[in-house]
């Protein structure tokens, strides 16, 4: 295997050269960069990825660890993480935690023992920070929390703006002429699922629509919660005709207990999602949501992390709530006047 000795050999400069060529570490002429790259390519030089590890004090991997691979939410922040990343010569590492604070501890040790240069974090369902996050080194391995975070998190923030999405959906289905509006939350302790409550409730203190805490179900941000939380709220003595579910899995298992009481969709009850689907679109009633960028979360969260690893960025956490946008579909077509037959 050639060495950094045999590079610099046939490319007739040092090797302080070929190692400032290859770590960009200080200037060399145009012309000695070309007889360096050359050379590397043709004996197919291998720099030593440990060696220069220990020199740079960076081994250019991001570890990221995300709650449920299966929703297809989280593989869109990864892409978008993963192209930020890639273009900058970094390589990300994914950890898959099944919203599993064990497996959560699991990956962060792995990364520690990879010594990766900084971690992207989407937390599983918990109110504070676990332990094995306690006395973490945040300014030499710096942590982002992308679209969730603990109170008093350590770290910097990327999120979507989740109350003003919430808001803007249930303000949506008041519009249409809604007046008994049900929501199934996502689980209380996560901080992303308070808000998209916090936005339902100001929607419907502002236009001075009845809260009414029957209409009001947790679930647990999976498509079984969604079924069980809608037939609870179906079978509530105020009957909605609307229900707001904050996210997409949970609304797959609305769908399927609207269906299975064979519920007319937006006739006897509007449907909101928070999350948007691509089949969505397809379904019949075709399915209003409020969609989050989930790519932009992974693609912002990276750039933030980068920042705070280059030390471009320092100082206070700062936090980033990106716009949602409300795809307005036919599953909260306004109601028609009282005396229509459907
Ligand atoms: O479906 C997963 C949900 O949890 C999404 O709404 C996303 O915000 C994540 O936090």
């Amino acid at each position: 295997m050639a060495s950094i000795q045999d590079v610099a050999n046939l490319a007739q400069v040092s090797t302080a050269t070929v190692s400032h060529v290859l770590n960009d570490t200080a200037y060399v002429s145009p012309r000695l960069r070309d007889r360096v790259l050359r050379a590397v390519r043709q004996l197919g030089y291998q720099p030593n990825a440990l060696a220069r590890s220990l020199r740079t004090k960076q081994t250019k991997t991001i570890g990221i660890v995300i709650p449920d691979i299966t929703n297809p939410f989280f593989p869109a922040v990864v892409r978008g993480a993963e192209d930020v990343l890639s273009s900058r010569g970094y390589t990300l590492i994914i950890g898959n935690s099944d919203n599993d604070v064990e497996k959560e501890a699991q990956y962060y040790r792995t990364f520690a023992a990879r010594r990766v240069d900084g971690i992207l974090f989407i937390i599983s369902a918990s109110t504070h920070a676990p332990d094995f996050l306690r006395g973490h080194d945040a300014k030499n391995t710096p942590i982002v929390y992308v679209d969730r975070s603990y109170r008093g998190a350590t770290g910097d923030v990327v999120l979507a703006d989740n109350e003003r999405g919430a808001y803007e959906a249930v303000s949506h289905l008041i519009k249409t002429g809604r007046k008994h509006i049900g929501i199934i939350t996502g689980p209380q302790v996560l901080r992303n699922a308070m808000l998209r409550l916090e936005g339902y409730r100001q929607a419907l203190l502002e236009y001075e629509v009845e809260l009414s805490q029957d209409l009001v179900r947790e679930g647990q941000f999976d498509e079984e919660s969604g079924y069980l939380q809608a037939g609870l709220l179906l079978n509530s003595k105020s009957r909605p005709d609307a229900v707001f579910v904050s996210n997409a899995l949970m609304t797959m298992g609305c769908l399927r207990a609207l269906t299975e009481r064979r519920v007319r969709v937006p006739e006897e009850i509007a449907l909101v999602s928070f999350d948007d689907l691509e089949w969505f679109a397809y379904t019949s009633p075709s399915i209003t949501a409020v969609a989050q960028p989930a790519y932009e979360l992974g693609a912002r969260g990276a750039e933030v992390l980068l920042k705070r690893i280059t030390g471009e960025l320092t100082g206070p956490y700062r936090r980033l709530a990106l716009r949602t946008s409300l795809i307005v579909r036919t599953s909260t077509a306004p109601v028609q006047c009282e005396n229509t037959t459907f």
